[in-house]
């Protein structure tokens, strides 16, 4: 059977993703605000482009570029109507001018050079079969060299111990937020259908694809994040 994709989720509530997304990823908010002063700290030349891998709905470009006049976005992403919602989103806003999402793979981009990258909850769905070490090859071969990666991603091992004590109180934790149980427990059993790793795998994919000096930022229950740097 092959891995379930994000598209293959149940995606009537799809219009609402924004604020599900809030209410199911333990600290949404402070990811953004943990990009964000991470790239403050690193982004020291202005004017930065800041690559978007997995850019759909638009969300980390509408957060990262709404106090950053001098940050310019390219996104890309495979799902159509993730990137649609993305466009319609960024064109209210003034970010929306400095900002292009393509539906492509990160392969198709034919554009490089970019001062940092984010990849927020997205590499996860990309398959531990030699795709995810060309994902990420391809990440960092559009970016400067020594330029930061900002990876957000779902870890753990369906089955062990604590990956599944995680899950069960990502669930609680979501219903505390005011999601439905069954929705909750949909979207937790979801993660045992999609090619999550273990953290420790994510790392040695990052490094074999070139990334160097990880650096974790971020984790909330079974989501975690780094810096690497290119
Ligand atoms: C959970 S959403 C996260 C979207 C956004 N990064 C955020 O945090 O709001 C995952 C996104 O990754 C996209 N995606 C999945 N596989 C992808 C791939 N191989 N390349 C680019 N985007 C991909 C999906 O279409 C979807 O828009």
């Amino acid at each position: 059977m092959s891995a379930m994709k994000f598209e293959d989720q149940d995606l009537s509530r799809l219009s609402e993703y924004a604020a599900l997304a809030e209410s199911y990823i333990p600290g949404r908010l402070a990811i953004f605000a943990i990009v964000e002063s991470a790239f403050h700290e690193l982004l020291t030349a202005e004017p930065a482009k800041i690559l978007v891998v997995g850019a759909g709905g638009g969300e980390e470009i509408l957060r990262l570029g709404a106090e950053n006049p001098s940050w310019s976005f390219v996104g890309v992403d495979t799902f159509e109507p993730m990137v649609e919602m993305a466009k319609v989103r960024l064109a209210a806003s003034p970010v929306g001018e400095r900002s292009v999402v393509h539906t492509m793979g990160i392969d198709q981009l034919d554009e490089s050079g970019f001062d940092a990258a984010t990849c927020i909850l997205t590499a996860h769905f990309v398959p531990d079969d030699g795709s995810k070490l060309a994902f990420f090859e391809a990440i960092r071969a559009r970016m400067k060299p020594g330029a930061p990666l900002a990876i957000i991603d779902g870890v753990g091992v369906s089955g062990e111990r604590d990956t599944e004590l995680l899950r069960r109180i990502w669930v609680r934790h979501a219903v505390r937020n005011g999601v439905p149980e069954a929705e909750a427990r949909k979207n937790a059993q979801n993660f045992s259908k999609i090619p999550v790793v273990s953290a420790e795998r994510e790392e040695e994919l990052l490094q074999a694809a070139g990334f160097k000096d990880l650096v974790p930022i971020f984790q909330g229950l079974a989501i975690k994040g780094w810096l690497a740097f290119a």
